[in-house]
């Protein structure tokens, strides 16, 4: 990770940031008295809901709950993280970003890589306006795909002209270069000339695939005919691991104005000629089928994200493929649909038959998670009896299980199998699977794990952890292989690779799920459990009301706590104000400043990024309790599960339970 960046350094910054101009370079803003107003960038509306108050540096929507400073204010319109938020405003403010000694990150250590693969893009790029064959490819990308100039530029594509050094000579001028080139994947050494080079890429349309920041980390090459293979993809190097990007990501960041959403689809051309047609928000797996890390990357950026798959046999297995990478990463408030095409169609053909509105309608239409969950447990069943009902439920509950155990879209399945088999969702909840390993560590084992220390994990592109010291399996679905240049191609085809491991029961028997990666140990707060708390009120202060302070808790002297309780008092008094009405209302300087500084941590990004807010705060406090050595029969409430501190009796179970103790203590 490249070193921290001070927190005083981030205090001198916003000092010297004005919130409106931040804001108003970036949407159009209206001066309404003493603040300013606008239409939320962040949700879609008619009349303007969004409020910028420049004495307080501080905005809010009052539509969808938006709200922080200028720091959040650039993370979520720009959907850059935090540090790259600060990069910005900082270039803004003419400051330079220090940083507290630390080990370079993977990019500053590829430097040199990068920007001989960013040289090699643009000369590409060039070819196509300036080689004397130009027209090969630009009749090509216009007749034959019918893409404009504009989307052209737009993703960056270029021409790698016939000839077996046109890079080498113009990018790989230098020995240090060449070295480079041959790291990044671009040139090959000949076999019987050591020391000597020849292009990778040659007579293709070039496709930059871009990390998600915007850096060339490597390419994709398609030939003109039925060359083999059609897409040649750069090998892995230092910069890129083709099972971590997403093709199309940065270009979905910059050009989708609400992006609230993310389409997965499998080819560059695919995403190309959606955003042609308006669709901004699609990007693509590398030649590999979705995984967890995947959706994982997407949630931190989108609630939903729609995977789309063929209509045929292969497309429905390349779904189930989906759904498997979906279930560890599951949380509250995020959803994954499944889009089936219509056979014989991928998402390049449709929206240029359809248009726009039928592909979204499309979209709007996709299936839910659980309808394909429980289709294919009811799939796999063989037999058309009792057993066969047994069966069904057996490998729902298979798949269920792979959901984090806290998420109420567990119980929430695990209710709606019950009421699909008959059987209670306790014995549901019991099935013993011995041939599974159960899930990842919860939080808590995590915690009291020795070596717990998130922030020793390599930086890498701002979100997903590193995991290349994990042993990673590609997934049968993984054609790139095969496809590949370099290689003599298998016999092997798409179709037959999805085929070749029906899901089923032996695949669960041999613990599939598990081979398409590794569990990974959720990432630990970087907040003290009080803040993460009072920061669950601050971004969902309708939960405020559904919980109980116990006085000794109160009258707690931990100035952490202290904030925790003003934030819970003022939002249980006033359930219907907003963060924005309690900042605007606080006149304690240390307390505003406590908020803003829990709202510009970098855990603060989104609110969605809290999933399951209420329970977090129930749980903070009833470890509180216990400190305070109030044990309570709190712990085996929550131990029940998140839904049935949902339910009204359990919740008035709680409150009683707490006024016991309470009435015990006096
Ligand atoms: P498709 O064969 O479905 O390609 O491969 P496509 O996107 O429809 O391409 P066009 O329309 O024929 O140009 C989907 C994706 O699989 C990977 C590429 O990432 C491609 O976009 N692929 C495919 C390869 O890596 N190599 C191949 O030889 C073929
Ligand atoms: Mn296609």
């Amino acid at each position: 990770m490249a070193g921290r960046i001070p927190d005083q350094f981030i205090d001198e910054l916003l000092a010297r940031t004005d919130l409106a101009d931040v804001v108003s370079s970036r949407i159009s803003l209206k001066k309404t008295g003493q603040n300013y107003s606008a239409l939320c960038p962040f949700h879609n509306e008619k009349s303007p809901s969004f409020s910028l108050n420049p004495n307080k540096q501080f905005y809010y929507c009052f539509g969808c709950g938006a709200g922080g400073n200028a720091i959040s204010f650039v993370m979520e319109h720009d959907h850059v993280d935090f540090v790259d938020a600060i990069e910005t405003l900082a270039k803004d403010a003419c400051m330079e970003v220090p940083r507290e000694q630390g080990a370079p990150d993977r990019y500053e250590q590829n430097a040199e890589l990068l920007k001989r693969l960013s040289e090699s893009s643009q000369f590409y790029q060039k070819q196509l306006t300036q080689h004397p064959d130009k027209k090969k490819a630009t009749d090509y990308l216009s007749k034959d795909r019918g893409l404009s100039g504009q989307i052209a530029k737009v993703f960056g594509l270029g021409y790698a002209p016939s000839g077996w050094d046109n890079l080498l000579k113009k990018v790989g001028t230098r020995a240090e270069s060449q070295e480079q080139l041959l790291l990044g994947g671009m040139l090959i050494e000949k076999k019987d000339q050591p020391g000597h080079y020849y292009d990778r890429f040659r007579d293709r349309i070039i496709f930059p695939i871009r990390d998600s920041r915007g850096r060339v980390i490597a390419f994709g090459g398609r030939a003109f005919g039925d060359e083999k293979p059609k897409y040649l993809n750069s090998p892995e190097t230092p910069v890129f691991q083709k099972s971590q990007e997403l093709y199309g990501l940065f270009e979905a960041k910059q050009n989708t104005p609400i992006l609230d959403q993310i389409i997965v689809v499998e080819g560059y051309m695919d995403v190309i000629v959606l955003a042609q047609h308006g669709i901004t928000n699609a990007v693509a797996t590398l030649g590999t089928s979705v995984n967890s890390q995947h959706i994982r990357k997407l949630f931190k950026l989108v609630s939903k994200v729609v995977l789309c798959f063929d209509g045929d046999k292969a497309g429905r297995s390349a779904a189930i493929r989906g759904l498997e990478a979906s279930l560890p990463v599951m949380q509250d408030e995020k959803q994954v649909r499944f889009l089936f095409l219509p056979e014989g169609e991928d998402p390049d053909s449709l929206v240029r038959k359809e248009g726009k509105e039928a592909f979204n309608l499309r979209l709007e239409d996709a299936s839910s998670l659980s309808h394909v969950l429980f289709d294919h447990a009811r799939n796999q069943v063989t037999l058309g009896d009792e057993e066969g009902e047994a069966q069904f439920a057996r490998n729902a509950m298979e798949m269920i299980k792979q959901i984090p155990k806290e998420l109420t879209f567990r119980s929430v399945l695990i209710r709606q199998l019950s009421d699909q088999s008959g059987i209670d969702s306790e014995t549901l909840g019991n099935t013993v699977f011995k041939t599974r390993r159960q899930h990842s560590p919860t939080i808590e084992e995590h915690e009291s794990a020795p070596q717990n220390n998130t922030q020793n994990l390599p930086h890498y592109d701002g979100d997903s952890p590193d995991l290349s010291h994990y042993e990673y399996e590609p997934s049968n679905g993984d054609y790139d292989d095969f496809h590949h240049g370099d290689y003599p191609p298998t016999t092997q085809t798409k179709t037959q690779g999805s085929f070749k491991k029906p899901f089923g029961k032996k695949s669960f028997s041999k613990g599939k799920f598990y081979h398409e990666e590794p569990a990974l140990p959720p990432a630990a707060p970087s907040l003290s459990r009080v803040k993460q708390s009072s920061l669950c009120l601050l971004l969902h202060p309708h939960i405020a009301k559904e919980i109980d302070l116990p006085d000794p808790l109160v009258n707690q002297a931990n100035e952490e706590l202290q904030i925790f309780c003003k934030i819970w008092r003022y939002f249980a008094k006033h359930p219907n104000k907003n963060t924005g009405h309690l900042l605007g209302e606080t006149t304690d300087k240390a307390t505003i400043s406590s908020i803003y500084a829990l709202l510009n941590h970098q855990d603060a990004t989104t609110k969605q990024k809290i999933t399951n807010a209420q329970q977090e705060v129930l749980d903070m406090v009833s470890a509180l309790e216990k400190n305070l050595g109030l044990n309570s029969s709190i712990a085996r409430l929550k131990n029940k599960g998140n839904e049935s501190i949902k339910d009204s009796s359990s919740k008035q179970e709680l409150r009683n339970l707490m006024d016991l103790i309470r009435q015990k203590k006096h």
